[in-house]
């Protein structure tokens, strides 16, 4: 088969569409031939050699696909060959085939298109995992999601909405038309505004009760300032670098938490219990349409090199596909 390779850590140019070794099921495991993968922000950072993946998982980036089962390994109930799917992956995805965990498979759902199914499975195991299992966003809370128009962002949005949480984005100006209309109540412009004053302003000077954030130190203390009582401030990015001063008085003040989490290195019970519960709670959204993939673009996989250049200057709304 043909997968994305690196041979060298570098810019977008270091991926290498080339012929490797067709993957073999493991025992728990199927092989997907894939239909598309997505490009995460990880992506960029194993391309540069910052983000190695865990032992075990293929060499290959591409932390989601989907596509067809072709073959099913050892002890492995209730999926069967030529069954459509999508999966979260620990890595692999940037190619014509990948073994999965049956535990990380997920079915598509009713009215999304196969290829499009591919934008899904990281962004919904994310934003479900850190911002209802842990932060327990309840209806009438306020979300604030930083980076809005991210794949992230954007399920996040749709996500919080469906809950009937009042969600709020930090975005840039020419975004925010699509971030309103994906459910956002209101759009900061981060380069222009400062997100303290108007999550402030917009909640009558409550604050925040969740915060998902990508940017880690830049955003720490004005984070915890946009916090309400109570608040709870989830970190799942260092955008803006990863070490910061923290306010333990301001936080205990405000009987407020700060989490920090990682969705790729958990064992594979962890994530195979977070796939369950998206497949119960947040499958039922997307078959019914209130949750849709956000799809900026797709691009054949051998064009790897040009959507991570896309998704670099931050030019797209939402997730950009590769297909094979
Ligand atoms: N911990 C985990 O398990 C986990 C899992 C998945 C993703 N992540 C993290 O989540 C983040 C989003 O991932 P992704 O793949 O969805 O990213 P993405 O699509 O590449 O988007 C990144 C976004 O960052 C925004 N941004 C840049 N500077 C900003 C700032 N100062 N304030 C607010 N937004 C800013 C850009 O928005 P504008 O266009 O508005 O500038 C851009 O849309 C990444 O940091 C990624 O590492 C973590």
């Amino acid at each position: 088969m043909r997968a994305i390779t690196i041979p060298e850590p570098g810019g977008p140019d270091a991926l290498v569409w080339a012929e490797v070794p067709d993957p073999e099921p493991g025992p728990g495991e199927v092989i997907v031939d894939v239909r598309a993968s997505a490009v995460n922000r990880a992506d960029l950072l194993q391309r540069q050699g910052h983000y190695p993946p865990p032992p075990g998982a293929p060499a290959y980036p591409g932390l989601e696909c989907s596509g067809v089962i072709s073959a099913i390994g050892a002890d492995v109930a209730g999926w069967e060959v030529g069954r459509e799917v999508c999966a979260l992956l620990a890595g692999g995805g940037y190619a014509e085939r990948v073994a999965v965990p049956a535990g990380q498979l997920l079915p598509v759902p009713d009215g999304v298109d196969l290829g499009d199914a591919a934008a899904l499975p990281e962004v919904a195991c994310t934003v479900w995992s850190n911002v209802v299992r842990l932060a327990g966003l309840a209806r009438g809370e306020t979300l604030l999601v930083h980076g809005g128009g991210s794949g992230i962002g954007t399920f996040a949005v749709q996500l919080g909405a469906a809950l009937g949480a009042t969600v709020v984005v930090t975005v840039r100006q020419a975004k925010h038309e699509r971030l309103l209309g994906l459910g956002a109540a209101h759009a900061i412009d981060y380069r222009e505004q400062d997100f303290v004053e108007e999550v402030r302003r917009v909640t009558d000077g409550r604050g925040a009760d969740v915060i998902l954030d990508i940017m880690g130190a830049s955003y720490l203390a004005r984070n915890v300032a946009a916090l309400a009582t109570g608040g709870r401030l989830v970190v799942i990015g260092m955008q803006g670098g990863r070490k910061a001063e923290l306010d333990l008085g301001a936080l205990l003040a405000k009987r407020a938490s700060v989490a920090a989490t990682a969705l790729r290195s958990r064992p594979l019970a962890e994530k195979a219990e977070i796939v369950a519960g998206v497949r119960e709670q947040v499958w039922p959204l997307v078959a019914a349409g209130t949750i849709r993939p956000v799809v900026d673009r797709r691009l054949p996989m051998a064009e790897a090199a040009e959507a991570h250049r896309l998704v670099e200057s931050n030019a797209h709304v939402g997730k950009v596909l590769l297909t094979v």
